[in-house]
């Protein structure tokens, strides 16, 4: 799929103000400091749709971004960053929990993972909640310029052994880089299936 426009539509602390009308969407989510801003400027080849950062905690809204005028990306703030308040961590928390669950436009969840680190029990359990509250899925492993392709293998197999421990099987997935553009046209062209499918409109 062809990128021919990308627009920030406007950022959300509650997920009622989010866009009403009914476009496939499609969400990042994943650890503070993942790339998931990143992976959204890489895929609009755009440099600073969405606010990247050094620093975690960046992203703190849901921000909705129309792409090609027929179907939005979201980019969402990340969980895990130690070094936010409780009562910031409880707004996340739950508004997470209601993007996930009355965002009726979602077809499917992306969840960011940096392929350097062994599984985390913060994802394995996000996913798990997920898979529990039926939001269908993918993963994308991020910073892949950051190893070489034998320890890229390595890790993709330690995942898949994590994961087999309690899903039938590995959920699909994509290797990725937003600074070298690995993965682009992988990532793109799945969407542009799950698209083709939705009845939505
Ligand atoms: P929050 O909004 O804080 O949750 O973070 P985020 O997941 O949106 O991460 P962001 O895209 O802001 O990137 C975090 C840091 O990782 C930045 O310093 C990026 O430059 C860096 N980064 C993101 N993607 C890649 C990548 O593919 N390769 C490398 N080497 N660095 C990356
Ligand atoms: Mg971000």
């Amino acid at each position: 799929m062809d990128i021919k426009s990308a627009e920030f539509v406007m950022s959300n602390s509650d997920v009622a103000k989010c866009p009403k009308a009914l476009l496939p969407e499609y969400a990042f989510i994943g650890r503070s400091n993942v790339g998931k801003s990143s992976l959204i400027n890489m895929l609009t080849n755009k440099k600073s749709l969405a606010k990247t950062s050094g620093k975690p905690g960046k992203t703190q809204l849901i921000n909705h971004f129309l792409i090609n005028k027929n179907w939005h990306l979201v980019d969402l703030p990340g969980y895990g960053y130690a070094r936010v308040s409780k009562s910031s961590k409880k707004t996340f928390q739950k508004f997470i929990t209601q993007y996930f669950g009355l965002r009726e436009q979602l077809v499917s969840a992306f969840v960011l993972v940096d392929i350097r680190h062994e599984p985390q029990t913060i994802d394995l359990e996000f996913m798990q909640w997920l898979g529990e509250n039926g939001v269908p899925f993918s993963i994308i492993f991020t910073k892949a310029d950051k190893l070489k392709p034998k320890a890229i293998d390595n890790h993709i197999e330690a995942y898949k052994t994590i994961m087999l421990e309690t899903w039938e099987d590995m959920p699909n997935y994509f290797i990725t880089s937003a600074t070298n553009d690995i993965g682009k046209d992988a990532v793109l062209n799945y969407i542009d299936g799950l698209n083709g499918n939705m009845k939505i409109h």
